[in-house]
């Protein structure tokens, strides 16, 4: 989603706000912009499509400045053009925004009555031309960003810079994460600190309803006009992190570092084959008091919460439901006392997932109710974070590609490590059946390792696919929500329309849709399920269907006409979902790669998804 980049130095920032845009370019966006203050004036550069453009037009004509706003814009009130494009200008105000301010058509209506002239079709026009307006009541930027603040409806995140204060960035965060780059002599702004990590690992995380006032040398935070202390922190990940290396794309790297991504996220709950007992701590009385367990979620992380549902119930005899963020939040559901509410998400800023959660939080507080509240999250400073009782870190390293993978086996891990936690806390799982998961844990890197061999296999199968339309996943238990993972990706990064289906399911409708052109990918555990599905893939065979099938080396499975076979380790059933991701991954990659596809920021998408 939008990207902001700000900062305020002595030295020329305008290849600053660059690399931090590029830096940004996985959130998704469909155009770029700029503005410095330079001598009294607003120098400001937009162009459609990639920063490289954007780049390339401050390069022609060389506008520099040491006060500057920027900006990556994922259109949503009006189309992708150079006038929607941010930075806005009212005057001598230029802005940027994230978010949605929700009542600028009422906001225009009484701007344009007072004779602004609107250039853009954009939410944040108003706010420009509204900070303008407060202007001619006071000559200060910061009071007249707080007048205008409290006018303004929705989520936002927003960077103002004036022609007449040359040294003074202005920023607020209402329900858009921002964040302070606090440097020597100069400091930033930016909506992801990854923008900003080549400049500084010192960083002020804005807390809801703050208005920031950067100059060069001094931050001033205030709430609710107070000025209030916001700690500095030091981050120690590291830019290469965040690099391709020699990966192709950001998401082939993603997949690679899976089996390190899974050691380090379990080795901060396990001493052996055992749970530490420092893991989780703080929330053990929570947890002896919970009767069920609530997961929310959206997208690739709701697939990894309907796999903790299978876990919660099936290991440690915990109710547990799940539901998207999107529906759950708006459908007053029932707030019941003595649940575990969890949330799930890579970035921690997902606004539904947020939203959903405020909602529950808000509506147990009214009737006195006990809820514990928890994230399992890749970013430890996020908003989701910050606001529940409890969270548990995946600890992945910064995923930049849009499609999730390594996030989501990390998150599988995770939620692993707390069903553990839980039933042990419950007594409802025995210290022996922990030790042998554990054990299993440990090897499940080893396993993902070995799978990740089968690459070129994999590749030659997914020539297969480019020609294609349409794609049927299907798996069983706990390989349901992998094949609706399998779909996703295939639909998201090669946009070849893709479902996921319970194997159970086929003859209740999607048998229909089997003939001699349609793939259908079958993911084959070594599990209780397995003889019902090899009668599944009699099934589409007897149709015509081309079974492309990823089965456990043990299965009995072999390729024969019109059915591939790329065999994956034997592994313990119960975590056997972490392993079959990868080769979906792959497959998924792979084809989308062949169709030519923007592999890392597939059209229409974003990272972090921060608005509705
Ligand atoms: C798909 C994908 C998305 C995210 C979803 C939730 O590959 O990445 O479906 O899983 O947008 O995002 P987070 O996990 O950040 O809440």
């Amino acid at each position: 989603m939008c990207g902001i980049v700000g900062g305020v130095a002595e030295r020329n920032i305008s290849n600053i706000l660059i690399e931090g845009l590029k830096r940004l370019e996985y959130r998704g966006y469909d155009s770029a912009g700029l503005a410095l203050i330079n001598q009294g004036q607003v120098l400001r550069e937009r162009r459609v499509g990639k920063v490289a453009n954007l780049e390339q037009a401050v390069l022609a004509s060389q506008v520099s400045g040491s006060l500057g706003i920027a900006h990556t814009r994922w259109a949503t009130h009006g189309k992708p053009t150079e006038e929607n494009a941010h930075p806005h200008i009212s005057g001598n105000v230029a802005v940027v925004h994230n978010g949605i301010i929700e009542n600028y058509q009422e906001l225009k209506d009484d701007l344009e009555a007072l004779g602004y002239v609107f250039t853009s079709q954009t939410d944040t026009e108003v706010v420009a031309h509204l900070i303008n307006d407060a202007l001619k009541t006071t000559p200060s930027l910061l009071e007249a960003t707080r007048q205008v603040v409290p006018q303004l409806k929705g989520a936002y995140a927003l960077g103002i810079v004036h022609t007449d204060h040359p040294d003074e960035l202005i920023t607020v965060r209402e329900g858009s994460p921002l964040v302070i780059g606090v440097g020597i002599g100069e400091n930033f702004i930016s909506s992801d600190q990854l923008a900003l990590l080549p400049i500084t690992n010192r960083f002020i995380y804005l807390e809801e309803g703050d208005i920031a006032r950067l100059t060069r040398n001094s931050i001033e935070v205030f709430i609710d006009g107070q000025l209030i202390d916001r700690p500095v922190k030091e981050l120690d990940a590291t830019v290469s992190n965040a690099s391709k290396g020699e990966y192709k794309h950001y998401m082939l790297k993603e997949i690679y570092e899976q089996p390190e991504a899974i050691k380090q996220t379990i080795s901060q709950a396990l001493n052996g084959n055992a749970l530490r007992e420092d893991f989780l701590a703080s929330a053990i009385q929570d947890f002896a008091n919970i009767q069920q367990v609530q997961i929310i979620a959206c997208g690739t992380s709701y697939h990894a919460g309907m796999i903790a549902k299978y876990w919660f119930e099936q290991l440690i005899d915990l109710p547990c439901q799940v539901e998207i963020a999107s529906e759950f939040r708006y459908r007053s559901p029932v707030i019941v006392n003595n649940t575990l509410y969890v949330c799930i998400s890579q970035s921690g800023e997902t606004a539904d997932t947020l939203a959903a959660l405020r909602d529950t939080q808000k509506r147990a507080a009214a009737k006195s109710l006990n809820i514990t509240t928890m994230t399992i999250c890749n970013v430890a400073t996020s908003s989701m974070v910050r606001e529940t009782n409890h969270s548990l870190l995946t600890l992945a390293g910064p995923e930049i590609g849009v499609a999730s993978t390594k996030a989501f086996t990390t998150q599988l891990a995770a939620l692993m490590l707390l069903v553990l936690k839980i039933g042990q806390i419950k007594q409802t799982i025995s210290d022996t059946q922990i030790a042998e998961i554990v054990a299993e844990l440990w090897h499940t890197p080893k396993v993902i390792l070995d799978t990740l061999q089968n690459d070129k296999e994999i590749l030659r199968l997914s020539e297969l696919f480019v020609e294609k339309q349409h794609c049927l996943f299907l798996g069983r238990g706990t390989h349901f929500p992998i094949a609706l993972e399998g779909a996703l990706k295939l639909k998201e990064i090669s946009y070849i329309h893709a479902e996921g289906y319970a194997a159970g399911e086929l003859k209740h409708g999607p048998l229909a849709l089997v003939d001699n052109d349609m793939p259908v990918v079958i993911l084959a555990p070594q599990d209780d399920m397995l003889d019902k599905l090899k009668s599944n893939m009699e099934e589409v065979q007897a149709r015509g269907g081309e079974l492309f099938v990823f089965a456990d080396e043990n299965s009995g499975i072999k390729a024969k006409d019109r059915q591939h076979v790329v065999y994956v380790p034997s592994v313990n059933a119960i975590l056997a979902p972490i392993v079959y991701s990868v080769p979906v991954q792959l497959l998924s990659y792979h084809v989308a790669v062949l169709r030519g596809t923007d592999v890392d920021q597939p059209r229409n998408l974003a990272k972090s998804v921060t608005v509705e």
